[in-house]
């Protein structure tokens, strides 16, 4: 019989600094995107994949139903820039290259062909839209 322990930690708790931190810790933070709604709705349109830069990373970002989703922007299958695809009435971005799909909102690859995206939560503040990564 096995039996697995959970050791849960609140983020709080956590006192390292990043400067003396091993290379190999992974620090995660809600990094800035858009000043406001206002910014997104000037920027995007429905449905309309768009492509930003966040610490370096290529994130994709879509707006649709009133909603902001993002993931990453380079596709599992081959690699191909989802930027440039385009998403159907399912909420799925579909690769322009060989026309793989993945939802939006968790990444999924539809049919299992390859592995589902990384998602980003996006949270919206009185001082803008932030995206965790
Ligand atoms: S590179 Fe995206 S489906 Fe092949």
């Amino acid at each position: 019989m096995y039996r697995f322990f959970i050791v849960l930690l609140r983020v709080t708790d956590l006192k390292v600094n990043k400067s003396s931190a091993p290379p190999n810790l992974i620090f995660m933070e809600w990094i800035p995107i858009f000043n406001s709604t206002e910014e997104v709705r000037l920027k995007l349109r429905e449905n309309a994949p768009y492509l930003i830069r966040v610490q370096g990373k290529a994130i994709c970002v879509v707006l649709r139903q009133q909603l902001l989703y993002a993931f990453e922007n380079k596709c599992s299958h081959n690699g191909e820039a989802l930027h440039k695809g385009s998403v159907n009435y399912l909420g799925e971005i579909v690769c322009p290259w060989h026309g793989y799909r993945f939802n939006i909102k968790t990444g999924r690859e539809c049919a299992e062909r390859c592995r589902d995206l990384e998602t980003f939560p996006i949270e919206e503040r009185e001082d803008g839209l932030f995206l965790f990564l």
